[in-house]
This record gives structure tokens, C-alpha cells and sequence, in this order.
């Protein structure tokens, strides 16, 4: 069994002294990079192989960027946006190894993946209060099982004592391909270029934004996956948590 709400990892003090033999903290692996550098699809696989939890961060700011699409809340007033999002209850629950995103009781894990709630969810994670909510719905998560959770900001924000961190980066053409694949099997008619240059800007208003934004952390290992397939990122992966977790 792992740790109980309160026993978790540095960011909450360090509770080993005070653990019961029974227990142990969970284990958090953290990958941050940017979009299109292959997370999810090595995280799904990782959480598998580890059974553990898969988190995909992302999908939390998706659904604060669905609440301001459907209920056409002002970008311009953050305040707002953070009273409205502290009275809706925001979830993901995890049925089978799957992850569902649920905002005040409705599934919406399918609509938060459309282009204008990816363009709201960029917009609200710039919002330091937003963050904030965010960053203890995750910390929450982290505390009652051990997880494989990706996002940007995992490694060195949310959990900067996780047992093994990774950051994933792709050539921005890769990165675009991988994008434009996803969202043909949603049936859109993008081409590359339009994909590559919304993912650039996405990614200078993640790197550039004052709180928690896109970095590696000092101890992260990165991994390059321009040219690794899926198999060989994870097992590069599964070596270095085998190392930290004999
Ligand atoms: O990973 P994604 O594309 O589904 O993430 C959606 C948005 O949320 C994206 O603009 C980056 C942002 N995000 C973030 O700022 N911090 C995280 N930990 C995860 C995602």
C-alpha cells in the first residue's frame, strides 16, 4: 500500500519517518515536455507495464478550457473564471486503465480534445490562480496511488521530489506529424505547416509564461524521441526506473 493523503513525497514535508512499515510513499514518474514529444503514448504504456495510474495533467487545464468554451467565461478576467472553477467540480477517473475527464457530473473526455478548447486550455494555463487549483488536484492524485503522470511543469512544480523524471522532446516536424495524426482520426482537414505553427506558439506561450512554465527539471533525463519508436523510448524509461526502484 502506498502513502495516505498528507504522507506524500517532499513537496508535503518528508513523511518517511512518520510511515508505518505497512506503507510507503507512492511512486510518482514524472514526464514534462512539449506537446507532440510522444508523453501520453509512452506514459499509457508505462502506467500499464508498471500498473500504475496514468495522469495525463493536460487534461485538467482541457477541461478549465472547456467550462470557459461552453459557458463562454472572459479570458480577460481570471478571477472570475477562478471563483467559477472553485465551485465546479472537475474529475478524472480512471475505469480500466482509461482516463475520463468529468466537469460538474458530465463526461467530456472526448470534447476537451477539440481546437478550441486546446486553444482556451493554452490560454488558462497561464493563470497563476487556475494553477493553482490545478497543482492540488494533482498533488491529491499523486497521494493515493502511485502514478505515471505527464504535463509540463510535473518535475519541477507539482511533484519536484518524484522518484524518476523524464523530458521528452521531439523536432518540431515530428512533433507536428504526431499532432496532425491524432487529429485526422478526429477528421480534421489541417495541413502540417497550420499544425506546426499552432503547436509553435502554444509552445513559446508555455515556455514563456511567468508561473510553472515549460522547463526540465536539473535532474529530468531527457529523451529525444525524433527517432525512437514507441518500444524504445519505453524500455530506455523502464531501465532508468529499474535503476531508481530495484
Ligand atoms: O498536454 P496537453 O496539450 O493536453 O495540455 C493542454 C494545455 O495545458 C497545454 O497548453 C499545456 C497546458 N499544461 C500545463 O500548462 N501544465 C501541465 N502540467 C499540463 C498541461
Amino acid at each position: 500500500m502506498c502513502c495516505s493523503q498528507g504522507q506524500q513525497r517532499g513537496w508535503a514535508g518528508k513523511a518517511a519517518s512518520t510511515m508505518t512499515e505497512k506503507q510507503r510513499p507512492c511512486v510518482i514518474i514524472a514526464i514534462d515536455g512539449p506537446a507532440g514529444a510522444g508523453k501520453s503514448t509512452v506514459a499509457q504504456r508505462l502506467a500499464r507495464l508498471l500498473g500504475y495510474r496514468y495522469v495525463d495533467s493536460g487534461a485538467l487545464y482541457r477541461a478549465v478550457g472547456w467550462l470557459v468554451c461552453e459557458h463562454a467565461l472572459l479570458l480577460e478576467d481570471p478571477a472570475a473564471l477562478v471563483a467559477y472553477l472553485q465551485r465546479t467540480p472537475i474529475e478524472l477517473t480512471f475505469p480500466n486503465g482509461t482516463l475520463q475527464v468529468w466537469v460538474a457530473g458530465r463526461c467530456v473526455t472526448s470534447q476537451v480534445r477539440g481546437e478550441a478548447v486546446t486553444h482556451a486550455a493554452s490560454a488558462v494555463a497561464t493563470m497563476p490562480g487556475v494553477r493553482r487549483v490545478i497543482t492540488a488536484q494533482l498533488r491529491q492524485i499523486g497521494g493515493e496511488a502511485d502514478v505515471v503522470m505527464e504535463g509540463r511543469d510535473i518535475g519541477t512544480v507539482v511533484f519536484p521530489d518524484a522518484t524518476v523524471k523524464f523530458f521528452l522532446d521531439a523536432s518540431p516536424t515530428i512533433r507536428g506529424q504526431r499532432r496532425l495524426q491524432e487529429m485526422q482520426q478526429g477528421r480534421s482537414s489541417a495541413t502540417l505547416g497550420q499544425v506546426v505553427e499552432a503547436m509553435a506558439q502554444r509552445d513559446s506561450q508555455d515556455r514563456a509564461r511567468a508561473t510553472a512554465p515549460l522547463m526540465r527539471s536539473p535532474d529530468a533525463q531527457i529523451i529525444d524521441t525524433t527517432d525512437l519508436t514507441v518500444d524504445e523510448v519505453v524500455q530506455t524509461m523502464l531501465s532508468e526506473i529499474r535503476r531508481v526502484l530495484p
